[in-house]
This record gives structure tokens, C-alpha cells and sequence, in this order.
């Protein structure tokens, strides 16, 4: 097991990652020294098919709990199934000094995350993450639920007490999740870490990936998660370098419809493109192609449909939350592993994604 350490201005927590350690959750969940008074594990349906049950029988060992599960999926992350999360937490007589346990994907974290950041002003909050996404999502803190208008509008930054990654339970993770969660390990590399992209590389394959370079990805990514985090837990400042790839990323998601792309093809497609505005407008050198062609071999998506015009694309990319005053604040790349961000008018955006998108389909 390898323990990493989140600090931030508002609080510091353990990151604990291993094979297998679900089973210690009794020993390391006592090592936090919190109250735990009672648990309400919240997990979604078919991580609940898989290892519900046997996660229960773990914790009720020692505590009163209380498993709820959610329906799989973005769908659950409602202000209905919110309301139905709080409603199990004070029926289950749940105080101040009880705790939530999100067990599941980005989806079960950030919506349990939530709940636990408004459930009595706030609870203990603990993150058991079972994709390979969730190494970003659970740490850092932004916990939200969905708007029928907009994805995450209805949030806080609320940091857990613990996170426990248990990389055994990745194991049954579907290919699809497995390359969605591996495009924001790759956006970790791009912005902060050349010698891991150059490892990253080596990679031809998802099915090739071990458990050794599983569980080193995962390190990497919240170690370079957390230490941008760590400076700038509210997104002020650096923070926003995370964003790249997730300018167009966010905005593919939302025109092709949530469901119908994983967050992370959207975001691979959103690299490629901040690949080549870095290029063009920054200068950045790089072997482009090399990249191009990787993200094809691992599967990803190159081109966007032709059916979504650009100019739909930039609109939604200016209504980001990210836009101040007409001008979007674009992540680039000044080099790989450097990162910088870039302000455009909405026409000299629309100039290069359209450029982008002839060049593909050349
Ligand atoms: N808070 C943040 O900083 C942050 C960052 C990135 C993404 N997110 C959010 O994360 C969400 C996406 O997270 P995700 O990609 O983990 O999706 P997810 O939670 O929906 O999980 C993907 C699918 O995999 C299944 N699954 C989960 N674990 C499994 C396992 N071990 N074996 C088999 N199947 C398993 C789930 O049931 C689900 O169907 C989005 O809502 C996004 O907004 C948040
Ligand atoms: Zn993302």
C-alpha cells in the first residue's frame, strides 16, 4: 500500500492506494481518529452487484451502517436523488458525528460528496473510488450534483477525510471506463509530467496495461492532482490548468448528450484539439502526429461527427464557466509538461477548431 498526503488550505487527508486494501477499511478508516458514530455507504447499482454486499459486511464488522444504492450512471447525479439521499441519512437517525462513504465512480462521489457537504452543514465524508476516473474526481474536493440546465451547477468544494483506492476493484471496470478514466491520466502527464507521458507512450494497448502500471498511473495522477490542489483549492488560480483538453472535452459531452460519450473520449478529443491550438498559437513543439496516432491505437476518438458544426461548439464553449466578458481562457501547452493558459475571442476560437477539423478529415 502506498500513502500519499492532500494539503490544502482548508485541510490535509490521507490518500491510500493498494491492491486488496478494502479489506483493511476497519483498520485504516480507526487510523483517522474520527468519531464515526454511524456510516451511510453510498454506492450505485452495479458497483453494488459486484462488491456491495461483501463492502457492507466489512464495515458492519465494526460500525452501524446503512447501504444505499443509487441507479448507475450521470442520471444519479439529481437533485432528486439528492433529496432521496438526505431523506435515507435522517431517517437512519444520522448526527454530526456520523460519516458518508461514496463507493463507486466519479458519479457516486460527487453526488455522495454533496450530501455529506450539506447533510447537517456538513459530515465526514470518505472517498472509496472504483474507477480509474475517480483518481481525479475524489480528490481535490469539488463534490456536485446536475441541473436539467448544466452539469455540476449545483456543488461545493467540500474535501473528504480519507480516500481509500482499493485497485483490485478495477479489475472488472469495462474497457470503456477504463479508457475514459486513462484520458485524464494522460492529461496529467501532458500538463505537469513529460517523463511519465514518455512511460504513458509505451503503452499500445488498454488490454496491455498491468497492475503494476495501474496502480502507478493512479499514484502519478493524484500526485499531480493534489499538488495543484494543494495551491489552489478553489480554483483562483492553477487550478484551472486541469481544464486542459475539457474546453472542447465539456463541450462534445454536452452536444453529443451525456451517456452517449464517456468523459474522458470527450476530454481525449479536447486534448488533441488543445494539442494543435498549442502548436499553432503557442508554439509548442511536438511530435504531433506520434500523439495522434496513439490516441487512435488506445481507441480514442479522433474526429468529431460531422453532424455537430463547429459554430454550435463555440457557443456552448462560451458559456462555459470559465468565460469572462466574451473572452475564453483557453489551457495550452508551452511545452509538454508546461502548461499555460491562453485568452480567445470567440471568432479566433471558432478559426482554429475549424482548421483543427479540416486538417482531420484531410
Ligand atoms: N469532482 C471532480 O473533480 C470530478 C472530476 C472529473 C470527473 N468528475 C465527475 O465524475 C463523473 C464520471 O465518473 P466516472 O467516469 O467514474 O463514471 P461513473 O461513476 O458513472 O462510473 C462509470 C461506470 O462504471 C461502473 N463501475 C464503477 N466502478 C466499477 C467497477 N469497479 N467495476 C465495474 N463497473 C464499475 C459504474 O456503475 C458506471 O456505470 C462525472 O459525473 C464527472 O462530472 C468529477
Ligand atoms: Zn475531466
Amino acid at each position: 500500500m502506498r500513502t500519499l498526503h492532500v494539503e490544502t488550505a482548508s485541510s490535509s487527508y490521507p490518500v491510500f492506494i493498494g491492491e486488496g486494501i478494502r479489506k483493511q477499511a476497519s483498520e485504516l478508516l480507526s487510523s483517522l481518529n474520527r468519531p464515526l458514530t454511524s456510516i451511510l455507504l453510498i454506492t450505485d447499482e452495479e458497483v453494488d452487484r459486484l462488491y456491495g454486499e461483501e463492502m457492507f459486511r466489512i464495515l458492519e464488522e465494526k460500525w452501524s451502517v446503512k447501504k444505499v444504492t443509487v441507479p448507475s450512471g450521470e442520471q444519479a447525479k439529481s437533485l432528486e436523488v439528492y433529496t432521496r439521499l438526505q431523506t435515507e441519512a435522517i431517517s437512519f437517525h444520522m448526527d454530526r458525528s456520523s460519516c458518508i462513504i461514496a463507493f463507486g465512480g466519479g458519479v457516486v462521489g460527487d453526488l455522495a460528496g454533496f450530501v455529506a457537504a450539506t447533510f447537517m452543514r456538513g459530515i465526514d465524508f470518505i472517498q472509496m473510488p472504483t474507477t480509474l476516473l475517480a483518481h481525479d474526481s475524489a480528490v481535490g474536493g469539488k463534490v456536485a450534483v446536475n441541473h436539467p440546465m448544466g452539469k455540476n451547477l449545483i456543488g461545493a468544494f467540500y474535501q473528504p477525510k480519507a480516500v481509500l483506492y482499493d485497485t483490485e476493484l478495477l479489475h472488472t471496470l469495462p474497457q470503456k471506463e477504463l479508457r475514459s478514466g486513462m484520458a485524464e491520466v494522460i492529461k496529467h502527464a501532458f500538463i505537469y509530467d513529460q517523463a511519465f507521458l514518455e512511460e504513458l507512450l509505451s503503452i499500445q494497448a488498454l488490454d496491455d496495461i498491468n497492475s503494476e502500471q495501474l496502480n502507478e498511473m493512479i499514484y502519478k495522477g493524484i500526485s499531480i492532482k493534489s499538488s495543484v490542489v494543494n495551491q489552489d483549492e478553489k480554483e483562483e488560480g492553477i487550478r484551472a490548468f486541469l481544464n486542459f483538453g475539457h474546453t472542447l472535452g465539456h463541450a462534445v459531452e454536452a452536444e453529443y448528450g451525456y451517456g452517449q460519450i464517456t468523459h474522458g473520449d470527450a476530454v481525449a478529443l479536447g486534448m488533441q484539439f488543445a494539442l494543435y491550438v498549442s502548436e499553432q498559437a503557442e508554439g509548442c513543439q511536438m511530435d504531433r502526429e506520434l500523439f495522434t496516432e496513439w490516441f487512435k491505437k488506445l481507441g480514442y476518438p479522433h474526429r468529431i461527427k460531422q453532424e455537430v458544426s463547429t459554430s454550435v461548439l463555440v457557443n456552448r464553449m462560451m458559456n462555459d464557466k470559465k468565460t469572462r466578458g466574451g473572452i475564453i481562457q483557453f489551457i495550452v501547452l508551452k511545452q509538454i509538461g508546461q502548461v499555460a493558459d491562453h485568452a480567445f475571442s470567440k471568432d479566433e476560437l471558432e478559426n482554429w477548431l475549424n482548421k483543427w477539423r479540416m486538417e482531420e478529415t484531410a
